[in-house]
């Protein structure tokens, strides 16, 4: 499992796309069934309309129509330092997560330099169940 990651996640860096900071990064993830996704980071001229690539990967995943549930998503960055999901990942990743999703990140050889859990990396988040609200008329 952690090898198919790998390698979707350098194949999805291989064509990211990023001029501008010429930080090249890939995302794949795993889905509870079983099923995976990939993506880059996507840049822009107008900068902040740029993409990360995890946000690249959970598009995916969603627009595939079937399981949403994330069993891991790894992230290939360039190293030494790991390239860890951006805050706003974080909570992209949280809303698609369960208590077990588990975030890896390697670098542009593939060598694991991170894994932990992501409620690690968000703890006391807000998520879907936060706005599930009580049938109609009878809310609090
Ligand atoms: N980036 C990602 O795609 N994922 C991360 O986890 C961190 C940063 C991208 C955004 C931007 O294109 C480039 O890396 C430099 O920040």
């Amino acid at each position: 499992m952690t090898a198919t990651l790998t390698q979707r996640a350098l194949a999805a860096r291989s064509n990211a796309y990023a001029p501008y900071s010429r930080f090249h990064v890939g995302a794949a993830l795993i889905t509870e069934d079983g099923q995976v996704f990939s993506g880059c980071n996507v840049e822009n001229a107008a900068y902040p309309e740029g993409v990360c690539a995890e946000a690249g990967a959970i598009s995916a995943m969603v627009a595939a129509g079937g399981d949403r549930k994330i069993a891991t998503i790894m992230v290939a960055g360039k190293g030494p330092a790991p390239c860890l999901p951006c805050g706003g990942c974080r909570q992209k990743i949280r809303e698609f997560a369960t208590p077990r999703t588990c975030v890896l990140v390697v670098d542009e050889d593939g060598a694991l330099l991170f894994k932990d859990n992501l409620h690690a990396l968000l703890p006391s988040s807000f998520g879907p169940e936060n706005l599930e609200t009580a049938p109609e008329g009878k809310q609090a």
